[in-house]
């Protein structure tokens, strides 16, 4: 098998790569491990930057998600005593959407036959070769027959436990993580959200998070420690911690209801360098992960997709490498600002184990400076909404 570019899995990293390449007539082929079903399985954040929703408006695949997206022109810091709502309209002149990322996935794979966007499921033993060459190539089985997919370029968007990133040799990377001491679990539930925008709270008991999927299905977290079972936690358990930390406002209109779906991840940071290396370039998850808050996965996987994209479509149509040489640069330097906030609004709206009183101090005196300062309430707003690519 023959390709311009073979992609190694098909999340919305992939997936959106993937039409992004077929939009420009660049050949590609999607190498996926997991079946359809599974990959939709998987629950998501829900909150999308302007970057994603651009791109999908690009691509004329963003109806369901102009139907069905909630637009949200603020959200909430709730400190135990108040709720400090951050105007991101006014303070960005720009909007975030609520639209399940795994909706994303779907919209982008039920469109991949009509736009010839050719993805190959159930491929197992999948390896990457010769990425330091122009003439790299993907083996793998399927269905018990061995195949090779031979490229000029491969991309890895296999997530953080996919083969990609190890491909590049050791001497050329450098890695980069933070594994936080908590876990976030999460309900999903058929019942109306206690907001209209979400609210990420710091109580004394944890953090939290009220969100949504739409009108009548909400999403809830709280943060764990690493060590609790979620069969530990009863519906009523968690409706109860929340309504403790979301504070009285927000408990007095929470719904509650059977949940739907409900689990534990534990959170972390992690950047690798290179994001490329020879004829290998990285999206998404493989080559980085940021803590749930502010819900920049998604977005920067993105945003990867984006440059990557467009230094593909240089190589390929103008025959220019210049981008591909200047990919990991500029991906990274996004990244990084995007790991920066999300470990930063981490760090303001968890109770860390090993923190003291001055850490709490220190959290009072954030929260209480963004309170009542535009500068700094217009300096989360535009990370929130997602910096410009
Ligand atoms: N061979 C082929 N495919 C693989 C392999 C492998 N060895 N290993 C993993 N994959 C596939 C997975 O099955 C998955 O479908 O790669 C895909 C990786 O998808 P994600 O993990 O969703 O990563 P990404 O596409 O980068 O998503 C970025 O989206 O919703 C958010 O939180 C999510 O931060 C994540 C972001
Ligand atoms: C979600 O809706 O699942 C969600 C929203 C915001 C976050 C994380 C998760 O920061």
């Amino acid at each position: 098998m023959k390709t311009q570019v073979a992609i190694v899995g098909a999340g919305p990293a992939g997936l959106l790569l993937g039409h992004l390449l077929k939009a420009e007539g660049i050949d590609c082929v999607v190498v996926e491990r997991q079946q359809p079903d599974y990959i939709l399985g998987r629950i998501r954040a829900g909150v999308l930057e302007q970057i994603t929703v651009g791109l999908m408006s690009r691509l004329g695949l963003d109806a369901r998600l102009k139907a069905e997206g909630l637009v949200e022109e603020g959200f909430n810091l709730a400190d135990g005593e108040r709720l400090i709502r951050i105007d991101v309209a006014n303070l960005t002149g720009k909007t975030v959407v609520v639209y399940g990322q795994t909706e994303i996935t779907k919209d982008l794979m039920d469109a991949a036959p009509s736009r010839g966007l050719q993805i190959i499921y159930g491929a197992d033993d999948v390896a990457l070769h010769d990425i330091e060459s122009d003439t790299p190539s993907v083996s793998f089985t399927h269905d018990g027959t061995a195949h090779r997919l031979d490229a000029r370029f491969i991309v890895g968007c296999d997530g953080f436990h996919g083969p990609s990133r190890k491909a590049i040799p050791q001497s050329a990377v450098r890695e980069y993580e933070r594994v936080y001491p908590f876990g976030w679990l999460g309900i999903l539930a058929d019942v109306p959200p206690c907001n209209h925008e979400l609210i990420y709270a710091n109580h004394e008991r944890g953090f939290a998070l009220a969100s949504m999927r739409s009108h009548t299905r909400s999403r809830y977290y709280v943060d764990v420690p690493l060590t609790e079972k979620i069969e530990d936690w009863s519906d009523d358990r968690i409706w109860d911690e929340l309504a403790v930390r979301l504070g009285p406002e927000a408990a007095a209109n929470i719904t509650r209801g059977p949940s739907i779906e409900k689990s534990i991840a534990p959170l972390r940071s992690y950047v690798f360098e290179p994001m490329r290396h020879g004829s290998l370039l990285l999206c998404g998850d493989s080559a980085h992960i940021v803590p749930p808050t502010g819900a920049k996965g998604l977005n920067l996987a993105a945003s990867d997709v984006h440059y990557a994209a467009e230094a593909l479509t240089a190589y390929f149509k103008h025959a220019s490498n210049d981008a591909v040489e200047g990919y990991s640069t500029k991906a990274l330097a996004r990244v990084w600002k995007s790991e920066r906030f999300s470990w930063s609004l981490t760090k303001l709206m968890h109770r860390f184990p090993d923190d003291g009183p001055f850490e709490r101090a220190m959290q009072v005196a954030e929260l209480d400076y963004i309170a009542t300062s535009t500068a700094a309430q217009t300096s989360i707003a535009e990370n929130y909404v997602g910096l410009p690519v």
